[in-house]
């Protein structure tokens, strides 16, 4: 029965300290991201139902893996040179001596592994009283993987590397999947008893299996119904694969969320992105990082939303690129705008076609429509600003700020020379250059703007 089983005396140990040389790329591969999140945080994710300590093998770039995961309760074991799986557990050896629960071991390059089947997996374990539990899988295609050879009477013997596997061997088509639950005790026998003897001269987890048959332990085959989730990622051609199966999961679950995606197969969606029901995403739209858009808005398309936090009933229109920023509900934005970080726009807003704003905060109902760049800007409520205005907020050495209140009006093509403050209720005419304060409810014209209606006392 599920849930029945304590979790709480479950020890995990995660694999990554590897460069993955097959990625051919200077940053390691647990580190390359699947839609959006490191392969390594995607597995940790699917850890993230169990009570569980868990123990990180980390070695190449082992700071740039423990800032990516940053937040996460998780204990680090260092090992210097990587001599293989097994001596890479090895170096976890405290934390399996001082346990006795079951061990589960597994590799951070499995991005697409469920939660749901590491507790299934795990509850196997238990139920079965195995001594070690191998996570396996049917393949048609099983090149690069361990192969599971059973005996005559159908027991696990052993798992054969690709490398070391004769032609007989590599016939065999279910797979070791690098996910494992061992009795603490039996794998902490092994680390003292394991060699390097086999092709790679590496010390293999995998002998591990041998080592517990040979000891008549008790080992049994979980073999998953959707091989898909044990993908290992060794390549970049593993790469893609695992981002399109992630990326079709990921839409699926939007749409049974009640999200209209018009085009599954050109929207692109990281894993964390949140989407309310009745919001239309049109094709060639990217949703990436953190981004949370409300109900019932419409995106794209060819738009891109990187960390940005959208309302109800908003309507982002084609080409626009939102980043770190949020737009309230009943906004209008685009086509063509661009947000950079750090812009808050209310609710009722327009901000239209080629207008860029960079740490700009808008006021409700206030309007930038067409052809500005607002930046290090405070607008008011109620404001519009005029079709081509440029708030010039760089003096060449510095920037600055500028402040309209609510209610201004800013004419067509003005430029504001920062730092200024419009007041509430001024104008400013057509093609002013405006480099002074304004007071509320003062005209200005020109250039240099000068008063040409004074505020009515
Ligand atoms: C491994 C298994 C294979 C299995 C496959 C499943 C072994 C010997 N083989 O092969 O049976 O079918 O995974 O995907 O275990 N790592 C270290 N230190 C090392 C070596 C590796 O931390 O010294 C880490 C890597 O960072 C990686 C993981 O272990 O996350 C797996 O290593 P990898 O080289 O990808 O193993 P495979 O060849 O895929
Ligand atoms: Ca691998």
């Amino acid at each position: 029965m599920k849930g029945a089983i304590d979790m709480s005396e479950l020890l995990t140990v995660i694999l990554a300290a590897g460069k993955g040389t097959r990625m051919k790329s200077d940053k390691i591969k647990v580190l390359h991201k699947v839609a959006g999140k490191a392969m390594l945080k995607h597995v940790i994710s699917a850890l993230d139902s169990l009570k569980t300590e868990i123990v990180c093998v980390v070695g190449h770039q082992k700071d740039e893996v423990k800032n990516e995961v940053n937040g996460s309760s998780i204990n680090y074991v260092v090992q210097n040179k990587q001599l293989g799986t097994g001596h890479a557990v090895k170096q976890a050896e405290s934390y399996i001596e001082k346990h006795s629960g079951p061990v589960v071991v597994l590799y951070g390059d499995i991005p697409l592994l469920r939660s749901e089947t590491v507790q299934l997996f795990i509850e196997e374990h238990k139920n079965s009283y195995s001594d070690l539990t191998i996570m396996t899988a049917e393949l048609d295609d099983p090149a690069g993987y361990g192969r599971i050879v059973k005996n005559s009477s159908n027991m696990v013997k052993e798992v054969v590397e690709e490398d070391d596997a004769d032609f007989e061997t590599r016939k065999i088509t279910e797979i070791n999947s690098g996910v494992y639950c061992f009795d603490s005790e039996l794998l902490a026998d092994f680390l003292k008893n394991m060699n390097n003897n086999n092709a790679q001269g590496e010390y293999y987890l995998t002998d591990a299996v041998e080592y517990a048959s040979q000891k008549n332990k008790k080992i049994i085959t979980y073999k998953i119904d959707d091989p898909e989730e044990i993908l290992g990622v060794n390549t970049r051609f593993h790469l893609v694969r695992a981002e399109k199966i992630l990326r079709k999961r990921t839409i699926e679950k939007h749409m049974d969320n009640g999200v209209t995606i018009i085009d599954p197969d050109n929207t692109y969606i990281d894993s964390e992105v949140e989407i309310g029901k009745d919001t239309i995403v049109y094709p060639f739209t990217y949703l990436e990082g953190s981004t949370k858009i409300g109900k019932n808005s419409i995106i794209g398309p060819h738009s891109r939303l990187v960390s940005a936090k959208i309302g109800e009933n908003v309507e982002l229109l084609s080409h626009s690129i939102i980043k770190e920023s949020s737009v309230d509900d009943n906004t209008k934005v685009g086509p063509f705008a661009y947000l950079r970080p750090g812009c808050r726009i209310g609710s009722g807003c327009k901000v239209g076609d080629f207008v860029e704003m960079k740490k700009a905060v808008v006021g409700d109902t206030s309007k930038v429509p067409h052809l500005s760049y607002v930046g290090d800007a405070e607008i008011g409520e109620r404001c519009n600003i005029g079709a081509g205005t440029i708030f010039a907020n760089y003096d060449g050495k510095n920037k600055h700020k500028t402040k309209v209140e609510d209610d201004a009006f800013i004419g067509s093509n003005s430029v504001l020379v920062a730092p200024l403050k419009i007041g509430s209720g001024a104008k400013t005419g057509a093609g002013s250059v405006v480099t002074k304060d304004v007071e509320a409810d003062t005209t200005v014209i020109g250039v240099p703007a000068r008063v040409y209606k004074k505020k009515q006392d």
